[in-house]
């Protein structure tokens, strides 16, 4: 396979593994970078240098979605939308990859007795976050159609991890949104952890108000640096203005302001 130059402090070029791509515009990609595999946490991000082609598209954040310490691997998961996640996709094994991180503040250690909730592909961080943890509990997945709950089943068959799927249409698993559901699992649990569109937040942040459970969020926000320079990521929070490349991207949900 091509050689790609390794250096181990970030950024640096990594080699491709692995694509996969997963029916109807999402991606996996694989790297071998030991460097950011031996320090992830599940809730921090990478930031992608676009390939040849994509030289003036600025860098993009990206979960990660797993770590790999034994074989020096991280993946990334993403939806196709877009000319840079098009050149992205277009990448195969044996291609280079500049990506800068791990970066980012992620999510506190899971308790015994948490709700994880991921909407669409908010799943990337939480299935990490699920794999690494030894009893990660219950996950409520959910989309808007069938068609969207695309995670690799294979990552999700975890001891100890119990996954509950929903669909707005009710084409697989529950018909309802992932809040619906997470409202009737949220009672008892300790701790909610949480990766999604803004809708489904808000309404997460309402139910675990109403039964007094912390929760943490991993918000998306479009990056410039990733670094915390730019500022281009600011929100306003309980603490002042707030950067989610650095500050975040988890926050405690009693922090954000959701407008
Ligand atoms: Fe530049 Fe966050 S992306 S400060």
């Amino acid at each position: 396979r091509k050689m790609c130059e390794l250096k181990h402090d970030s950024p640096g070029e990594w080699t491709i593994t692995g694509r996969q791509y997963i029916a109807p515009a999402y991606c996996r990609l694989t790297f071998h970078a030991p460097a950011i595999a031996n320090q992830a946490l599940p809730g921090q991000f990478v930031m992608a240098f676009m390939p040849s082609g994509g030289k003036h598209m600025l860098p993009r954040p990206f979960s990660i979605f797993s770590a790999d310490r034994g074989r020096g691997e991280v993946s990334l998961f993403f939806m196709v939308k877009g000319p840079g996640t098009e050149l992205m996709a277009g990448l195969d094994r044996g291609d280079c990859l500049k990506l800068m991180g791990p970066l980012g503040k992620g999510f506190p250690a899971l308790p015994k007795n948490a709700l994880l909730v991921a909407g669409g592909i908010g799943i990337a961080p939480l299935a990490f976050l699920a794999a690494s943890a030894v009893r990660p509990g219950l996950l409520i997945y959910g989309a808007r159609t069938a068609e969207h709950l695309v995670c690799p089943p294979d990552e999700l068959k975890l001891p100890g991890l119990t996954v509950v799927e929903t669909t707005e249409d009710g084409s697989r698993g529950y018909k309802g949104t992932a809040s619906d559901l997470a409202g009737r699992f949220l009672p008892g649990k300790e701790a909610l952890f949480a990766c999604g569109p803004v809708q489904m937040l808000v309404e997460l942040n309402k139910i675990r108000l109403q039964a007094g459970i912390p929760a943490w969020f991993s918000m998306e926000e479009r990056m410039a640096c990733g670094i915390g320079a730019c500022l281009g990521c600011a929100v306003e929070t309980a603490c002042g203005y707030r950067r989610v490349c650095r500050d975040g991207p988890v926050f405690p949900a009693g922090e954000v302001f959701f407008k």
